[in-house]
């Protein structure tokens, strides 16, 4: 079973401590969304969760196996961190979702219904989309649309929901909804909006 687990986890860049003692199990088919203020080290959290850092003090495993004696591909299978601000390459709307995964007829599908969702029509029809010519709510969705289509395990969604219009976030809440049947899903917010759906809230 999916599972990640915190023990008494600290860490600091220079001096100061940024997170202190965390203490956390979660499992999968949940939804914990943390909460924190700006600065308290949510997304460090994130970043030591998928190997960036590993000079924290305490213990963290994932499905049991310590993350320091996993190396980091191993950890990336598992988990899909879909950051604050999403880059966007320059190629087809699908290559930026899919990146280097094989595409199946079935998920096909899935990409072109999910595109129309959420509204990413006019990008499909480009031949190329880059950094410089995608709003930010465009690149909020297609980073979304990277972690559903990325079939890790574990999905991470730093502020998904920054840039996005009303109606897209009800949208975004009925994808995390579902993937949470299937998944651990860890969302950062600072707003309500996950609270009727998680199966957590996790402040640090
Ligand atoms: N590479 C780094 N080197 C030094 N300090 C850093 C580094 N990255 C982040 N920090 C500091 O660590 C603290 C936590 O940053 P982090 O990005 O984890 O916060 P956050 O909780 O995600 O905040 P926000 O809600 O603004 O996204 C901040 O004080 C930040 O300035
Ligand atoms: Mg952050």
């Amino acid at each position: 079973m999916t599972t990640i687990e915190c023990k008494n986890l600290s860490f600091k860049y220079e001096q100061d401590y940024v997170l202190s003692n965390i203490d956390f199990k979660l499992k999968t088919n949940s939804l914990y969304v943390l909460k924190g203020d700006n600065g308290s080290g949510k997304t460090t959290l994130c970043k030591i969760l998928t190997g960036l850092y590993d000079n924290y003090e305490g213990e963290i495993y994932l499905e049991n196996r310590d993350i320091k004696k996993m190396n980091r591909d191993e950890l990336l299978n598992l988990i899909f961190y879909s950051a604050q601000l999403t880059p966007v390459f320059s190629d087809t709307l699908s290559n930026n979702i899919f990146l280097d995964s094989k595409i199946t007829k079935e998920q096909e599908n899935k990409y072109f219904k999910m595109i129309k969702f959420f509204s990413l029509d006019e990008l499909e029809e480009k031949e190329i989309i880059d950094d410089g010519s995608v709003s930010g709510g465009q690149k909020q969705k297609i980073g979304i649309l990277r972690a559903l289509f990325s079939n890790k395990e574990i999905l991470i969604f730093d502020e998904p929901t920054a840039n996005l219009d009303k109606q897209s976030i009800k949208k975004l809440v009925m994808i995390i909804k579902k993937l949470k049947e299937t998944k651990l899903i860890i969302v950062i917010s600072h707003d309500n909006t996950f609270d009727c759906i998680a199966s957590e809230i996790i402040k640090i």
